[in-house]
């Protein structure tokens, strides 16, 4: 298994594999409608960095580094912090044939290794409260849940945070 940066080239395998996800969920709450300007910018360096696993020439898993506050300026209110030096790590998913080996938790610490790269500071994640493998990865890998709350778009979400140090 590879990870590495996905790049314009990966485009059209980032949305089969969200297709694949989106269409397997275990609750629909667990995965926010993507938003147009969101999409748009996935792989746009400057608001977005996805990192993914291949098995040979197939993306199975996929994590996403979020630098624009369009994407996490809600749960930073909740917090009541600013934004200097804060990406989110989001759209965290597993193709469902691969799951079970702690994919996520590798992309994710390689997306830990660019954000401390990046010169950030603190990382947020979004998590349903009963999404149990994304809780347990993201809690496994470190990450700290500060509050729970309901979303202007209606969906409850713990926040986590990680301090890179
Ligand atoms: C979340 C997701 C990416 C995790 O995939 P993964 O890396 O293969 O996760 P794993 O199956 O290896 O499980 C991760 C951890 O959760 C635990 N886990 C898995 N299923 C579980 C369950 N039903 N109940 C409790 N714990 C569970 C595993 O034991 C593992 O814990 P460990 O780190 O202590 O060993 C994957 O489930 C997915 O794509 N889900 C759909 C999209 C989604 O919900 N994305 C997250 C949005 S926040």
């Amino acid at each position: 298994m590879i990870i590495r940066k996905l790049t314009e080239s990966d485009g059209e395998a980032l949305w089969d594999l969200i297709s694949v996800i989106e269409s397997t969920l275990v609750s629909r709450d667990f995965w926010l409608p993507i938003k147009k300007d969101s999409g748009d910018h996935f792989l746009d360096d400057s608001w977005t960095e996805f990192h993914g696993a291949f098995d040979g020439d197939r993306l199975v898993g996929a994590s996403a580094l979020f630098f624009n506050s369009f994407e996490f300026g809600e749960s930073l209110e909740r917090l009541g912090m600013g934004s200097e030096g804060v990406a989110e790590v989001g759209r965290s998913m597993v193709h469902p044939d691969y799951r079970g080996r702690n994919l996520l938790m590798d992309i994710n610490r390689e997306l830990i290794s660019v954000a401390r790269e990046r010169g950030l500071t603190l990382l947020l994640a979004t998590v349903h409260p009963d999404n149990a493998p994304s809780q347990a990865s993201f809690k496994r890998l470190g990450f700290v849940k500060r509050t729970t709350y309901l979303k202007s778009d209606g969906f409850v979400r713990d926040v986590f945070t990680y301090g890179i140090r």
